[in-house]
This record gives structure tokens, C-alpha cells and sequence, in this order.
């Protein structure tokens, strides 16, 4: 196994979408799926993505409710740069109608950021060529990317026909109403090797530039260039057309380059070094023009900067390939999913890879990727991420306005693209509200690693306020209990909905309540009533916990010991998993965890409990957990390596870790699940290292897999980078 790249060999044309995902590219700014740049008539779910572009879908349901979101926000598939259709000997290029397609082969090059795809194909007119196309989108420049397509025929002099173009006429497969969610303004040539299209997205009017450059040659001693014989415009699509007669045995070479250039009304976005959108495009188009061997150029900056983003982040494991690769394939994604670069773009559950979950801002954000990003990229990163909360924090305190809370009381969206809740499932929307408290967790998690007490006293303050706000209406008091209740929600296990006093959510809404008033009277805060702080600690010593003294566990809700209490190994392994399988129904009845719910408070607040405590509710719970979010067997898998369950922790280890590359939830095709593997970072971190901080210090407990001959990775720990050896 080779610990640094993907590799997939073979032409199976029902693995085409699950490798387009596995094979995603993404710079932190925009993505796109491993599709094919020539056409291609089999199975494929197309998509290229910009960060922050989306577009507000109207929600769609039966019936609606007062306080449904008006939309859900969908991440745009975005016009399309990557297109070539290609005709040997006239007749077009498209694997899924070649007699033969042999040595077809994908190779993700994690070290250094580039894809390539090679294959030899014979087509239905006899024609035999080989293609190897190398891709990377650029990390030192957000808004470009790179293709380099060779193609050699292999038996004859061959007439090969190359129209390289852009497409603006793309739809999302998701779409509620069926609709485009782009205008075309603009079609144009610049130059014959230049073209672009202007779009801009219906309602949002993001306006983004999408553009091409092209250079095509004949490689040899002495490279023979071509420029295109036609230009083909039309309204929403551009290309340049090319027709070169190639000797058997000889190669042709096109460089396309392409990418967006983005801007939102009349405030142009503006890029890292200061230029606005048409400088930026101006200086590009110079990179590109000036110097005739730009690809490769670009590809060494590339590899120059993966290099140094693998020099904090890389996590070397000895004696175990498999591990190895896995955790790289998570950092990979990671990294060309979030840069850290700008405070308006978040982490998508799906990043770059597929339109499920709209490449939106979920609670996964705070609960599981931001110790990766806070110890991989440093401190500003992290707080960047922190930003973001506080920056929504008006459209929060809308939110919960919305839905009836008063006084400067927030709920913050459960998804969101812009502060605004743009989930349209009540039992989301309304009732997930556990998302405020690690959004609050995230502030204290912060502070305590970095160090950094001015996030929380200059911002964090506000948010963590108006979040106990909202708890101190969200509870009510129960007279029969003489305790306060939380009535009518869901946990972070989604297969029980409209439940009572989860135990998660109660036991996060009081450390919330009591952390908010402690650091209001730490910083004296002013416009605070003394009240006010008082009746929140009132509430947070006296909030409900539902327990049972027979198993000696806090239970997930009221009514968790009335369901049929049978394992998850009782489940017969053709029902699995249980969301492709059952009716909804029959899931919200029965007694299995979507993914950790009780099990996630013991993660965030371990030092509350005793060992004991934990060993009991891991061995509760665990039984009944099918893991079928792919959140959930990181947080496990931690717990149990602070259980000393190694061996249950390396197999749920390898379950997050290689979740997307051995398909165990069957749903890959969709995209990647990009926030989980933050999980299976911390699964190794926290996991297998034990790392803590305690009063400031960093403190490892390391608990290796046996095979394991050691393991070493770097974080960066209140300003300086930590080696570490195990
Ligand atoms: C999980 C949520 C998560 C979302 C996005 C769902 O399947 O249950 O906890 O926020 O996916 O990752």
C-alpha cells in the first residue's frame, strides 16, 4: 500500500461516482469532483464548487410551519472549466462507448497536491489512444487551476479534434424546484487561447468570472504549438476548437488552465495579496501568458506548498499502511477543504466533494474540527473559525426571535451559509438546538488550549451570553420534578426525535449557564444584572438529568428504558445500515444511536466524570450505537483508548478513518464526509496519544495499537510547534 497517494486501478464503470468523489480536488477557496474532462455518457455526478457561492433554495415540505426557514441553502455546482470534448478520427471520445478501455488507473498525489488518470482506449472506430491527464487546483492562487491532457495515438496517423470550453448551462442534482440557479451575462474570447463567462447566481447575485487558457503542442524535439481553428459561443458556453493530424506513437499536450474570479455587487472580494478582482485577473492572465511553461511552474509552487502544510499537519504512523494512509487521506481533504485563508468561509460537512448537506456551516464546525485547524495551522486559523459565530451573531439573535425568544437570546442555525437557518426539517431546525452549546464549548476550548483569553473577552463574551439567554427561556420548570426540564427536543442522535431531557442537550445547556455567568463576573461585564447572572447558576444546579439507578447510567432521554432494548448485533447484517434499510418509523422506535449522544458529553466534559462513570456509559451505550453518522465512532474511538480498550479503539479508529475509502456507510458517491475527519485526527491525538491540556500544559497518555512501532506528529501549542514521539 502507498502511504502518500490514492491509487485505483481498473475501469469499473459502477465505481465511476465513488471515485469521483474519493479523487476530489479542493484549495480551500473552490473544489471540484474527479469527473472527466471529456465527455462521458455512463453514471456521474458532475460538480465544481466555489466556497461561500450558494444559492437560497425555496424550501420545499407537505405542510408548512410557522418558523420553517424560508430556504435551504444549496452549495452551487458552478460552471465548469474543466470540459474537452475530443473526436479521434471523428468520432467522440466517451469511455463508457469504447469497445476496450484497459490500464485505466487514478492516482491522488497527497504529498504534493495533483491528480492524474491515465488509460488506453480503444474506440468503436478501431482507434486505439493512450490519455494521461494530471490535474491540481492552486493553493498559492485560490482562484486557478491546472490540466495538463496528453493523448497518443497508438496504431495510425490520427486526425484528433480537441474543443476545449466552459460551461455555464450546469444544474445542482439537488435542486428542490428543478430550476437553474445561474444567468449567463457574459460570453467572450479575449484572445484564441483565452475565453470566460460571465454567470451570476439567481437571488444571491454572486457574479463570478469563469475563465480558460489554453495551450496546445505537439511534443517533441522541437515543440510544435497550435492555436485553435474555430471559436464555438453560444449562451451559456464557449469553446475553443482545435485539429491537429498526430503521427502514430506522438503526443499531443494541452495545458488548460482555469478558474473563477468572484465578486458579490459592487464589493469586489479581495484577494490575500490586496488585488482586487480585475488586477487579480490581470495578473493571472501575465502568470500565465509570460511564461510558456507555467503548468509546471504552478505544479512546483504546488508541491512547495503542500510540503509546508504537511510539515505541521503530517501524522507519521510506523508498522500499520493502512492507518497510515487513512489518516493522510483525512488531512489531505482537510486542508484542501478549509486554508484558514478568510473569516467568511466555513467547513462544509461535504467541503468540495458533492452537494449533499449544501456546503454549509453545521454544528460539526466547533465539535469536531477545530482542535484539528487550532493545533495543525495555529491559533489565527482557529480563531478566524470562532469569528465567524461572532460575526453571525445578530442573524443568531434573529433566529431565535423568530421562534419566540426575547432579550438578546440566541439560537445559532443548525446549517447556515450567511447566520441564516437554512435547514427546512422541523425536527432540526427547532428541536437540534444542542448546536449552541458547542458553539459555546468552542469558545472555552479555544481559550483553554491556546491560551488566548482575548477571543473570549473582546467577542466570545457576547456570544456566550446570548447563548445563556436562550437556555434560561429554552428550559422549563417542571413542579412535578421540582428541577428544570427541557421539553421537545433532538439529540445529536437523529433517529429519536421530540424527545425529553436528552441528556447531552440538559447537561450542555447547564455548563452554558454557568460558564457564561462565570465569565461575566471574571471580566465584569458590564449591562449584566447581577439578577440575571443569579438566575442563570440557579438554573444550571438545578436542571434535570435523567437517570437510572439500575444501570447506573444517565440516560439519553425520559423514555430510553421503555424501548426494546436489544443490541445492535441482534440486527441482522443485510439490514445494516439501518437508513437504507428500515422505515423511518421503525428507526425513531428503536433503541439505536445514530452516533454519540450521551457518549458526546462524556467526550467534552471527561474531566467531570470519574473513570468509572465512563466505563459504564461507554459500555451502555456503545452496544446500542450503529455509527451510521460518520461522526460518531471518532468519539468513541477516543473514549475508548482512555479506557485502555485499545483494540476497540484501532477498529473504530480505522472505521473513521478509512469510512470514505472502504465506503462503510455505502453513501461515498455523495461526496466525502469532510468534518469527521477532524474526528479521526482527534481519534489518534486524543485518542491514541492521550493528549490533553491541563492548567495550561499540554499532558499525553499514550496508548498505542500493538502493531503500532510508533507514532509522531506535530502541534502547534500556545504559539510554538511541539514534537512529539511515541
Ligand atoms: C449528523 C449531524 C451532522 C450532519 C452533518 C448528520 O448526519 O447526524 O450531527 O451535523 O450530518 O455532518
Amino acid at each position: 500500500m502507498n502511504t502518500w497517494n490514492i491509487i485505483i486501478e481498473g475501469f469499473n464503470k459502477a465505481d465511476i461516482t465513488k471515485h469521483e468523489s474519493i479523487f476530489s480536488l479542493g484549495n480551500g477557496a473552490m473544489g471540484m469532483r474527479a469527473n472527466f474532462e471529456e465527455d462521458y455518457t455512463g453514471d456521474t455526478l458532475q460538480g465544481s464548487y466555489i466556497g461561500g457561492v450558494y444559492y437560497p433554495d425555496k424550501t420545499r415540505v407537505g405542510w408548512w410551519k410557522n418558523g420553517y426557514p424560508e430556504y435551504f441553502a444549496k452549495v452551487l455546482n458552478a460552471p465548469s472549466w474543466i470540459g474537452l470534448h475530443i473526436k479521434i478520427n471523428g468520432k467522440l471520445l466517451d469511455l463508457n462507448t469504447c469497445l476496450e478501455v484497459k490500464n485505466f488507473r487514478r492516482q491522488l498525489n497527497m504529498k504534493e497536491g495533483w491528480y492524474e488518470r491515465s488509460f488506453t482506449a480503444m474506440l468503436p472506430n478501431q482507434q486505439e489512444i493512450q490519455v494521461k491527464v494530471l490535474r491540481f487546483l492552486s493553493l498559492r492562487y485560490d482562484e486557478l487551476g491546472a490540466l495538463r491532457y496528453e493523448i497518443t495515438p497508438l496504431t495510425t496517423e490520427t486526425t484528433i479534434e480537441i474543443e476545449s470550453y466552459l460551461d455555464s448551462g450546469i444544474k445542482n442534482s439537488d435542486a428542490n424546484w428543478d430550476e437553474r440557479f445561474w444567468n449567463t451575462l457574459d460570453v467572450g474570447v479575449v484572445q484564441n487561447y483565452y475565453a470566460y463567462i460571465t454567470a451570476e447566481t439567481k437571488k444571491t447575485r454572486f457574479k463570478v468570472h469563469t475563465f480558460m487558457h489554453n495551450t496546445l503542442r505537439l511534443l517533441g524535439d522541437q515543440p510544435h504549438f497550435f492555436s485553435p481553428s474555430k471559436e464555438n459561443k453560444k449562451d451559456n458556453y464557449v469553446g475553443l476548437q482545435y485539429e491537429v493530424s498526430v503521427p502514430a506513437g506522438k503526443t499531443i499536450r494541452l495545458d488548460k488552465f482555469g478558474g473563477y474570479i468572484i465578486s458579490k455587487g459592487e464589493e469586489f472580494r479581495v484577494s490575500p495579496n490586496g488585488l482586487t478582482m480585475y488586477e487579480r485577473e490581470k495578473y493571472i492572465g501575465y502568470t500565465l501568458t509570460e511564461r510558456p511553461n507555467a503548468f509546471d511552474f504552478l505544479l512546483k509552487m504546488q508541491k512547495k506548498d503542500w510540503a509546508a502544510i504537511w510539515e505541521t499537519s503530517d501524522i507519521v504512523i510506523e508498522g500499520d499502511e493502512k492507518a497510515q494512509q487513512g489518516i493522510r487521506f483525512n488531512i489531505f481533504q482537510l486542508n484542501q477543504t478549509y486554508s484558514g485563508k478568510y473569516a467568511h468561509l466555513n467547513i462544509g460537512p461535504k467541503g468540495f466533494t458533492g452537494e449533499k448537506y449544501g456546503g454549509s456551516t453545521y454544528w460539526d464546525t466547533e465539535a469536531y474540527c477545530l482542535p484539528f485547524y487550532m493545533a495543525t495551522k495555529g491559533a489565527e486559523v482557529a480563531r478566524n473559525l470562532l469569528m465567524y459565530r461572532y460575526n453571525q451573531l445578530d442573524k443568531a439573535i434573529e433566529n431565535a426571535k423568530k421562534l419566540g425568544f426575547t432579550g438578546g437570546a440566541a439560537l445559532y442555525p443548525m446549517v447556515t451559509m450567511n447566520g441564516e437557518e437554512c435547514h427546512n426539517e422541523w425536527e432540526i431546525t427547532f428541536e437540534e438546538i444542542h448546536r449552541n452549546g458547542a458553539i459555546a464549548f468552542a469558545i472555552y476550548n479555544y481559550t483553554r488550549y491556546t491560551g488566548d483569553e482575548s477571543y473570549l473577552k473582546d467577542y466570545g463574551i457576547e456570544v456566550l451570553i446570548a447563548i445563556a439567554r436562550f437556555w434560561a427561556q429554552r428550559v422549563s420548570f417542571s413542579k412535578e420534578k421540582q428541577k428544570y426540564v427541557i421539553l421537545g427536543v433532538t439529540g445529536p442522535n437523529e433517529y429519536e426525535n421530540n424527545i425529553n431531557n436528552n441528556f447531552y442537550t440538559n447537561y450542555l445547556a447547564s455548563w452554558c449557564l454557568r460558564y457564561a455567568a462565570e465569565q461575566v463576573i471574571t471580566l465584569q461585564k458590564e449591562g449584566i444584572t447581577k439578577e440575571e447572572t443569579q438566575q442563570w447558576l440557579h438554573i444550571a444546579q438545578n436542571i434535570y438529568f435523567p437517570y437510572s439507578e439500575k444501570y447506573g447510567v444517565y440516560l439519553q432521554q425520559d423514555g430510553f428504558l421503555d424501548k426494546d432494548l436489544k443490541p445492535v448485533s441482534a440486527i441482522p447484517a443485510g439490514e445494516r445500515p439501518l437508513n437504507q434499510h428500515w422505515s423511518w418509523d421503525r428507526i425513531l422506535r428503536s433503541p439505536y444511536i445514530k452516533q454519540a449522544d450521551t457518549l458526546q458529553g462524556f467526550y467534552f466534559f471527561e474531566d467531570h466524570f470519574s473513570k468509572e462513570e465512563l466505563q459504564r456509559h461507554y459500555e451502555f451505550y456503545e452496544p446500542f450505537t450503529v455509527h451510521e453518522s460518520s461522526l460518531s465512532p471518532c468519539v468513541h474511538s477516543v473514549l475508548a483508548s482512555a479506557l485502555g480498550k485499545t483494540d476497540e479503539a484501532y477498529t473504530l479508529y480505522l472505521r473513521t478513518a478509512r469510512l470514505d475509502l472502504d465506503d462503510y456507510n455505502k453513501e461515498v458517491h455523495e461526496g466525502l464526509h469532510i468534518t469527521s475527519m477532524a474526528g479521526t485526527w482527534l481519534s489518534i491525538v486524543e485518542g491514541f496519544a492521550g493528549m490533553r491540556v491541563k492548567s495550561g500544559k499540554l499532558h499525553f497518555t499514550p496508548r498505542l495499537p500493538k502493531h503500532w512501532k510508533s507514532l509522531s506528529f506535530k502541534v502547534i501549542f500556545q504559539g510554538e510547534i511541539k514534537e512529539i514521539k511515541l
